[in-house]
């Protein structure tokens, strides 16, 4: 029988240098969307599929993560004196029966070297790499990467990989993903052709861009540790899945259905975006902030 996949590493190293000054003395990964830190999304959509043993690669200024998803027995306790069982309810997500490593990636040398850091927890199992910046907004948060985990171990496969449609001016931004099915169905494990890191403009050979959230073979673990620095110093983790692909192993991608979406915090432009689309989602305070949003629409 094949093992439950219960390991996933958030790489959330970054230095968040394209959110200064928010990002000062704060890891971009704790910015409120909404009511909750970015990083809470995430968590809590590992969670909800299944995955108890969490490792976030953390580095400089990160410490804010830790003392997020660390419990407070002092702020616990205050609040359990004063009675005040709604924010008690709010702090629930820390009591989950989970549990969180850390390690520090030191210099920042790529997402690949990120991940290569998780390889003695992952221990030759497979687990899920979910980016610590990018969150699920869909009518169940946890489906597509439950979803893909099925897929992953049905097709006993090296990776499967979330994929999103990009405007083709934008693909220079992302991985981009060339698969062996045309159109790609959403929803379902399409084998990959073949996988570039931001392509430079006008070279894409398709709209398909890596969407932050993977599940990987111990595989992955190997063709890490044989890729090269690119230009730049840093080992990339689509250099990697290249890497697979080419060695014959099964990589397939997996296109998110209409009503999933990935959303980013990375510059304030997308964190914007993000925030306004979760405030107005908000299932307590949506319908004021709607409210607000249109009474400002006339002033626009
Ligand atoms: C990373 C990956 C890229 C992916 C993107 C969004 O890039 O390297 O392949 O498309 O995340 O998931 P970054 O945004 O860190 O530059």
């Amino acid at each position: 029988m094949t093992q439950p996949i219960t390991k996933a590493i958030i790489p959330a190293a970054g230095l968040g240098t394209r959110l200064l000054p928010a990002t000062k003395s704060q890891p971009k990964e704790m910015l409120p969307v909404g009511r909750k830190p970015a990083m809470q999304y995430v968590v809590e959509e590992l969670q909800d599929a299944g995955l108890k043993q969490i490792l976030i690669i953390t580095g400089r200024r990160k410490q804010a993560i830790e003392d997020h998803f660390d419990t407070d027995p002092v702020l616990l306790s205050a609040l359990k004196q004063a009675g005040n069982e709604a924010m008690l309810a709010e702090l629930a997500y820390i009591q989950r029966d989970s549990h969180f490593f850390y390690t520090r990636q030191s210099s920042p040398r790529g997402l690949g070297d990120a991940v290569a850091l998780g390889a003695k927890f992952v221990d030759g199992e497979s687990c899920v790499v979910a980016l610590g910046d990018s969150l699920i907004a869909a009518p169940e948060p946890s489906a597509p990467l439950r979803a893909m985990m099925q897929a992953h171990l049905e097709l006993q496969a090296a990776a499967v990989i979330a994929v999103e449609e990009v405007p083709l001016e934008e693909t220079h931004r992302y991985g981009i993903v060339t698969v062996k099915r045309d159109p790609a169905p959403p929803g379902e494990p399409i084998p990959i052709a073949d996988i570039v890191e931001k392509p430079p403009r006008g070279t894409a050979t398709s709209r398909l861009a890596v969407a932050a959230r993977y599940v990987f073979s111990p595989l992955i673990f190997e063709a890490l540790a044989r890729t090269p620095p690119d230009e730049r110093g840093e080992i990339q983790l689509t250099d990697a899945i290249k890497l697979l692909v080419q060695m014959g192993h099964p990589v397939y991608a997996w296109l998110f259905r209409p009503d999933e979406r990935r959303y980013d915090i990375g510059n304030f432009e997308s964190y914007f975006r993000t925030f306004i689309d979760f405030a107005l989602a908000d299932e307590r305070y949506g319908y004021l902030a709607r409210q607000y949003l249109k009474s400002k629409a006339y002033e626009l």
